[in-house]
């Protein structure tokens, strides 16, 4: 949805944004033509090559430009120490990259045999094997419960850890195929491989995705000017819902008082939403790209007149 997000986003001639996953670049590329040589974007990524890559890509673009390889759940930290203290707009678009699914060796899909990997920074951290080896069946069940919504989770944890103790698990088509064996045909029935929610469980629990965005919406919120946006894409319905929750709080409501005149209850600032609900992709963009059949978009703006922008007010 490259138009409807730039379209939220509303880049201005000399303004200041940040692209907190900045990917293969392709929206920083349209933030830097819009916002011109006056402009200054902020650019991050957990993964290093995607971001050398993306660094490359827009090099020759007007404007000032900031790369930080890092974690979007230290964006006020980053933000902050680069000189992007006050922005004019954040872009969070959440999950892996097409690059990163496609990479074999990056261990994320079933749909190609690799490494049972799943790490976006490969720099650090415990890899999805490794959980695999670790954890016990209550372990394992939680993440697929918490971060797949995976009905039958002790059944497939189970099924897990009674294979490795036959044979290590370590590569995704190993993983794939234990967890198709033990759905067996209910599973494969939703349309979806059985695997789906097995993988997505394992890959927001290994990079700790829901964690990184609640802090990357709070710290991007803290940061916008009047008028400023903040743009997020998400690809399933645990951060779709985080996202939600989030801006519902912060767009609060007016409650009457008795005595006449209204208190507002909300988390501050105080943002206003942009559209009523989730922007979806149109049925052109998803025959074209099926990977953005899940996709959903959430705008909030800081209002004008920042009214109360701080704090206890
Ligand atoms: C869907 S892609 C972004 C695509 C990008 N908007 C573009 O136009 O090419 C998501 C990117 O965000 C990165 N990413 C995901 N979670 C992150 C996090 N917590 N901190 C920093 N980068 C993250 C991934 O490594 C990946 O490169």
């Amino acid at each position: 949805m490259p138009e409807e997000t730039l379209e939220r986003l509303d880049v201005r001639p000399g303004g200041s944004y940040i692209d907190a996953t900045l990917g293969g670049g392709g929206h920083s590329a349209e933030i830097l033509r819009r916002a011109g040589p006056s402009g200054r974007l902020l650019g991050i990524d957990r993964d290093e090559a995607a971001l050398a890559r993306a660094a490359r890509r827009l090099e020759s673009l007007p404007g000032e430009k900031v790369f930080v390889h890092g974690n979007h759940g230290d964006l006020g930290r980053i933000a902050d120490e680069n000189g992007f203290g006050e922005v004019d707009g954040v872009l969070i678009d959440t999950g892996v990259s097409s690059d990163q699914l496609d990479a074999a060796e990056r261990g994320f899909s079933f749909r190609s045999d690799g490494p049972l990997d799943m790490r976006m920074d490969p720099s650090m951290g415990e890899t999805a094997a490794d959980l695999v080896a670790r954890l016990d069946v209550a372990g394992l069940a939680e993440i697929f419960r918490k971060y797949g919504e995976e009905p039958r989770a002790a059944h497939v944890a189970r099924a897990i850890v009674k294979a490795r103790d036959l044979a290590p698990v370590t590569t995704t088509g190993q993983l794939a195929d234990i967890v198709s064996r033990s759905l067996g045909a209910p599973g494969r029935s939703r349309g979806h491989h059985p695997a789906t929610r097995v993988f997505q469980a394992l890959r927001m629990a290994v990079n700790g995705e829901l964690e990184a965005l609640q802090k990357a919406l709070e710290d991007a919120i803290a940061r916008l000017r009047p008028g400023g946006r903040l743009v997020v894409i998400t690809f399933e319905s645990l951060s779709d819902r985080l996202v939600k929750q989030c801006f519902a709080s912060h767009a609060g409501r007016e409650v009457s008082l008795q005595q006449g005149g209204a208190r507002w209850e909300g988390a501050l600032p105080r943002l206003e939403r942009i559209d009523r609900h989730a922007v979806a992709p149109s049925k052109a963009e998803t025959a074209s790209n099926p990977r953005a059949r899940s996709a959903k978009l959430r705008a909030v703006k800081m209002p004008e007149r920042a009214e109360g922008s701080e704090p206890g007010k």
